[in-house]
């Protein structure tokens, strides 16, 4: 039996990263496709020169041609730019747009049964742009964000508490944008409640860094956006649908009337598998947790209704 192959469409920090946490792990042979020639060949050769130390067989190949990513089971994509400091993450839509159009043709002509896993920003905008033009059903393709944004809340209260990150278990959903939903009522150090351990100060001083986390390390970076964590929560992803396991995680999800909103991408709990999306939980939220989804939903609204798909 052949291994498991991963295509990732976007060679730059991220993709890099991606093949680099695929190939440690043993999960899949990776290709690497950029438009940019020479970029994903030498990262992959880079990669494989590493194998050995890794005592890993997961073989990467760089390419510049979509007929590459012929069979894959996983696609994950991370094509587009990325943000500079001071900019939103709307601020790239129509950059961006351009390019998952590019993607989506070549995905959809390669490996019509791939699982999709999209990354780019605007990204509740664009996974459901990658969803429209593929003509994939909703549960193949889905974005990433509520596993990068749940990390990040999981380390600030790790780190507020003296605890293992580990330990700390963490939900945010909504967009994945500036109206993204922390809810540190779904919060706890393996079940004790965050509300008891942290005051309610403390708890909203967390979560407004939890929303401009992405933005932070922008600031800081200054010459692009975070990549190892957003890394390493598609590949989390990625193995939960090739290893078919069930697990439980924030995604954005296309949306059908769960959560009160119908044809667009929300994060959402949502359950992970050799299907893909597989069902949506819907939590029982308080009044101002709905507010602010309601919030958040209606700001991808508003995105989503200014493009033509
Ligand atoms: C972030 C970008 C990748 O949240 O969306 O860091």
């Amino acid at each position: 039996m052949a291994r498991p192959k991963i295509s990732l469409i976007g060679a730059g920090q991220i993709g890099g990263v991606q093949a680099q946490l695929v190939a440690q792990r043993k999960l899949a042979d990776v290709v690497l496709f950029d438009v940019v020639e020479g970029v994903p060949q030498g990262k992959a050769l880079d990669i494989n020169h590493a194998l050995a130390g890794f005592q890993s067989e997961s073989l990467v190949t760089g390419t510049n041609d979509y007929r590459d990513i012929a069979d894959s089971d996983v696609v994950i994509v991370t094509a587009g730019v990325p943000r500079k400091p001071g900019m939103s993450r709307d601020d790239l839509l129509e950059t961006n747009l351009g390019i998952i159009r590019q993607v989506a043709e070549g995905v959809k002509a390669n490996c019509p049964e791939a699982v999709v896993i999209v990354l780019s920003n605007p990204l509740d905008v664009m996974v459901l742009a990658m969803k429209k033009l593929t003509g994939f059903p909703k549960q193949r393709v889905f974005g990433q964000a509520g596993v990068l944004d749940s990390a990040r809340f999981r380390f600030f209260v790790a780190e507020a508490l003296g605890v293992s990150v580990r330990d700390v278990v963490a939900m945010v959903l909504g967009g994945h944008g500036d109206t993204m939903v922390p809810l540190p009522r779904y919060c706890s150090v393996n079940g004790i409640p965050l509300r008891s351990l942290l005051s309610d100060d403390e708890i909203a001083a967390i979560v407004k860094r939890v929303q401009g986390a992405g933005g932070e390390v922008v600031g800081l970076l200054k010459t692009g956006s975070a990549f190892v964590s957003p890394a390493e929560a598609s590949i989390e992803m990625a193995d939960a649908v090739l290893l078919d396991r069930k697990r439980v995680l924030p995604c954005a999800a296309y949306l059908e009337g769960e959560y009160g909103a119908s044809g667009i991408y929300m994060g959402v709990p949502a359950l992970l598998g050799a299907g893909g999306v597989e069902r949506i939980f819907e939590l029982e939220l308080e009044k101002d947790e709905q507010a602010q989804m309601q919030a958040s939903i209606e700001h991808v609204e508003k995105l989503v209704s200014g493009i033509e798909l």
